[in-house]
């Protein structure tokens, strides 16, 4: 489709992955709503992609909770006339063993990465039926598809997430929403220097640059109509934690 004038809500707007989405489609010329926690990240966001020339609004709320996502759907479709796309990029999940994943942990990692996907996709879908029209993309991860170790709840919420992907594909179909969803491997964004493992610079190297997950939801989006990517895995091409599927062995 043609992005030009189309609109967006991305949530984790300002994480590494979210970041380079609101750039690139920025520089499609789409317009875009900017969701997270930090008022003073998405400030840093703001201006630039209003540097491309795109126009955008920000809200700073917690997207576990349903009246957040209400309220954003409610917004972009005030500000901006209509919602054509829904990127859920947004995510909580450190590393930890199944005895350190307290209840706490548990719940803020799957109402952050699998619950809020649905909260978001459940409040933009009366808007994109009214248009007949829709696009949603959730962010997946391999650790959707594999086990990790010591990623307990966060392969959990990646799996469900493929579940909810593909119910919504099949249910929103015969209203022209397509839903799609793009599962990376290890990305170079800044979550990896906060996490308990050690990397090396060829670790990172290794890793996908955040910049060609954003292109890749760009060409999602800007197929025709009549073409359909349900599920995009991307894989490292050289495994960076030197054959283990994560560096989280024994944290
Ligand atoms: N990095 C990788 O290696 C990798 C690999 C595969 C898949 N992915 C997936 O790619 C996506 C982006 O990952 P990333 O590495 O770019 O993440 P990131 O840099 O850690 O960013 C996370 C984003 O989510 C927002 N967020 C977290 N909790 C929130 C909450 N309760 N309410 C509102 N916003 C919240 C954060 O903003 P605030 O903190 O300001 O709220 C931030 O914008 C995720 O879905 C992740 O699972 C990443």
């Amino acid at each position: 489709m043609e992005l030009q004038g189309r609109t967006a809500i991305i949530t984790g707007a300002t994480g590494g992955i979210g970041r380079c989405i609101a750039q690139e489609l920025a520089k499609a010329g789409v317009q875009l709503t900017l969701v997270a926690r930090s008022a003073e990240k998405l400030q840093s966001v703001l201006e630039e992609v209003k540097s491309f020339g795109a126009q955008a609004i920000t809200f700073s709320g917690d997207i576990r909770y349903s009246d957040v996502a209400e309220s954003v759907a409610r917004l972009t479709c005030e500000r901006f006339g209509a919602i054509d796309i829904l990127v859920n990029s947004a995510f909580w999940g450190p590393p930890a063993s199944i005895e350190n994943t307290t209840e706490e942990f548990w719940d803020q990692t799957l109402d952050t990465t699998l619950k809020a996907a649905f909260l978001f996709a459940r409040a933009v879908t009366p808007f994109m039926k009214k248009q007949n029209y829709g696009r949603i993309v959730n962010i997946g991860s391999l650790a959707g598809k594999v086990g990790e170790d010591n990623r307990t709840a966060y392969c959990a919420a990646k799996w469900g997430l493929e579940g909810l992907t593909a119910a919504l594909d099949v249910e929103l179909k015969k209203y022209n929403i397509h839903v799609h969803l793009i599962s990376p491997a290890a990305t170079n964004t800044p979550w990896w220097r906060e996490v308990p493992a050690t990397l090396t610079e060829q670790v990172l190297e290794r890793m996908i640059p955040p910049e060609a997950i954003a292109q890749a939801v760009r060409w999602v989006l800007s197929l025709p109509d009549m073409v359909h990517v349900p599920d995009l895995p991307m894989y490292n091409f050289l495994n960076p934690f030197e054959g283990k599927s994560s560096p989280f062995e024994g944290i």
